[in-house]
């Protein structure tokens, strides 16, 4: 799947696909249902996470096939974390989970104040032993960057060492916060957009997640 790195912000990539850009399109559409939405959420997660493991590392093992022994390779080191971000970032896991069914699922919770646009941590719960595992942050949205950068730091502040950011769609404001407060995080999206809102909206973007997911607007 074509991926492509950032001139400037190089740790961000945008995953490019025509499945993955079709079903962004209907996603965006403010006449798709919850039903739908929840749907495209899963499917897009799905496909962007064959992208963002393709560095997990290997080791061989023996396996015993009905005719013969031989090494091949399976995932090396502890199970990976899908970290979602709620509220938004729930409706990512399953669509991880469709190719990585035995990774780990922990939580953050943050909310954006309506007028700083400042994230407020209420909640983080993530597996004992984590130091070594690899982590998959995931949000829906990075708008200002305020969350994904509290969300890194506070597993970097819990012992954590590798960390990447998975979004569906990214700001340009908020991907150059990301790349000066932590340049080591890799980051992927689906489609870089062109800038935000007064409101700290993305433009053109799909309007708040989390309402359209939960249908609480
Ligand atoms: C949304 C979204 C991100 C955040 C992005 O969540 O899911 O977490 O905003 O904005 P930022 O990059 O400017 O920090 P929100 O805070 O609205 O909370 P919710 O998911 O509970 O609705
Ligand atoms: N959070 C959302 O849900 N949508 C945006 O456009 C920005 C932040």
């Amino acid at each position: 799947m074509p991926i492509k790195q950032h001139a400037v912000f190089t740790n961000f990539h945008e995953v490019q696909h025509p499945l993955l850009q079709h079903k962004l399109s209907l996603l965006r559409d403010r006449n798709t249902d919850k039903k739908e939405f929840n749907e495209l959420i899963g499917e897009i997660s799905t496909l962007l996470v064959y992208e963002v493991t393709k560095d997990l590392p290997l080791i061989n093992k023996v396996i015993d096939t009905p005719l013969e022994s031989c090494e091949m390779p399976v995932l090396a080191g502890k199970k990976p974390v899908i970290l979602a971000v709620l509220r938004a970032g729930i409706g990512m896991v399953d669509g991880f989970l469709n190719l990585m069914p035995s990774a780990r699922v922990a939580h953050i919770g943050l909310y954006r104040d309506e007028t700083t646009l400042e994230p407020h941590l209420y909640y983080f719960k993530i597996p004992s032993h984590s130091k070594d595992r690899q982590f998959y942050i995931c949000d829906p949205m990075l708008a200002t960057g305020g969350s994904a950068i509290r969300a890194i730091d506070k597993l970097k502040s819990s012992g954590v060492r590798k960390i990447s950011f998975v979004c569906i769609l990214a700001a340009p404001e908020g991907v150059e916060r990301v790349f000066h407060a932590h340049p080591d995080v890799p980051l992927f999206a689906a489609k870089l957009d062109r800038k935000l809102n007064k409101k700290g909206y993305i433009l053109p973007g799909l309007g708040d997640a989390g309402d359209r997911m939960f249908g609480t607007k």
